[in-house]
């Protein structure tokens, strides 16, 4: 690694508008990397702060790390380019629309609930919306059970 060229974790929280302690924690989430030079002072490459852009802006998009981390993967150089950037973007549109689509049809099956409470099973459109369930057969059915990701 070229040091003269390198970033410290102060320079690069500066220049990203990102915390360092935000910063560690990308590092042990694996969407970044450093290393330590003589002095034992981590260093970053400076085209990490194109990657750090990409994460905020898939963060602010309601993106789970994990899913951030399993698109970025497919890039191991830090480095992004302008084509992996379309990909990367084209293939979040597609997602954010499907999110989008199923949000609008929670929020809209959502009125009778206000100021309900009941959550039945039978009648409950958030519980059962557009009476799925019971296409499904008898017993509990879970909703959005193959669509909800975890995140911290
Ligand atoms: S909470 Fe009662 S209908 Fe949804």
């Amino acid at each position: 690694m070229n040091n003269s060229a390198s970033l410290s974790v102060g320079e690069v929280a500066k220049r990203s508008g990102v915390a360092v302690s935000t910063l560690h924690f990308y590092e042990t989430k694996g969407l970044i990397s450093s290393w330590r030079n003589a002095g034992n002072q981590r260093r970053y490459e400076r085209n990490v702060l194109r990657r750090i852009a990409i994460i905020r802006i898939a963060q602010s998009a309601g993106l789970p790390l994990i899913e951030i981390k399993q698109h970025l993967d497919k890039f191991p150089n830090t480095t992004i380019s302008t084509k992996e950037w379309r990909q990367l973007s084209s293939e979040w549109h597609t997602m954010l629309t499907e999110r989008i689509a199923t949000l609008v049809t929670l929020r809209d099956h959502m009125e009778g609930c206000i100021g309900c409470g009941c959550l039945s099973l039978q009648d409950c459109p958030l519980r059962n919306p557009d009476d799925v369930l019971a296409e499904k057969g008898a017993g509990a059915q879970l909703l959005f059970s193959s669509t909800q990701a975890t995140d911290e």
